[in-house]
């Protein structure tokens, strides 16, 4: 098997709601059954050679959704801590949750913090989920930090990414949206900077480990010029700056 290029995929798990309401259900229908898939996906992630796997569970502005919505989130996240713990375990998965938790009931919040510490010395999928994130959020708190430590100190591109809230996880390197909608909805804004963007309009209930696959397989052909142009037109232009080398100067 060739190795995989996408190392770092982040996943926006929208469309529980209209999945839920289309079947004339209400919305927390859908993210019952968007929970569901969820372990699917990381088991698919681990198997396909990601180093790490970052999926939006809740947002800074999903706080402004109505109590009963939010408290299923909340009840949906302690029953996968539960359910999967043992999984994560056996698998070497390296469990972490990023973002403001504070409002979690504590006994979710234990069990948070008992998986990370559990998982921390695991090597192998670095699986994340982002509640309570924000990436404007993330951005500004790294900042301020930097200020504090290093009073007078000019900060770099390299210095604030040391400063966000998981370093080691690093830039995103496939960002899928299920849903339909083609935003990123502040999510992982830093570490998104040159990450190939995928949408499907497959709601995140229905979404399956092969459709997954697929898109990993056909992102993964793409090529990813960072900024740069592609290599066969680097060799041609390398030979053409000789010959250019005039026409330059009399510009
Ligand atoms: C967006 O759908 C989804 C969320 C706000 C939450 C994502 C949560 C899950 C997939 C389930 C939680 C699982 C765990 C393990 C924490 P939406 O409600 O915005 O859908 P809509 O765009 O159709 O309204």
């Amino acid at each position: 098997m060739t190795e995989m290029n996408l190392k770092h995929i982040a996943i926006i798990m929208d469309g529980n709601g209209r999945w839920a309401q289309s079947r004339s259900h209400e919305r927390i229908w859908g993210h019952i059954r968007g929970s569901r898939i969820v372990s699917k996906i990381v088991e698919e992630a681990d198997e396909l050679g990601a180093k790490a796997l970052t999926l939006y569970a809740f947002s800074t502005e999903n706080w402004s959704r109505p109590v009963g919505e939010v408290t299923v989130l909340f009840k949906l996240l302690k029953k996968f801590l539960l359910k999967e713990r043992s999984r994560i375990l056996k698998n070497n998965i390296q469990f972490t949750v990023m973002g403001d938790t504070s409002k979690l009931p504590d006994k979710t919040k234990s069990l948070i913090a008992s998986l990370e510490e559990d998982s921390k010395n695991n090597t192998g999928l670095m699986l994340t989920f982002a509640f309570g994130y924000g990436g404007r959020d993330e951005i500004v708190q790294a900042t301020n930090k930097f200020i504090k430590e290093n009073p007078g100190k000019e900060l770099t591109e390299e210095l604030l990414q040391s400063y966000l809230l998981m370093p080691q996880l690093g830039d995103v390197d496939l960002l899928i949206r299920t849903g339909g909608d083609q935003r990123i909805s502040n999510f992982l804004l830093w570490q998104s900077a040159y990450a190939e963007l995928y949408f499907t309009e497959t709601k995140w209930p229905d979404f399956t480990r092969g459709e997954f696959r697929k898109i990993v397989e056909f992102v993964s052909k793409r090529e990813r010029r960072f900024g740069n142009i592609c290599s066969s037109d680097l060799e041609s232009s390398k030979l053409m700056a000789v010959e250019n080398k005039e026409t330059i100067t009399n510009l």
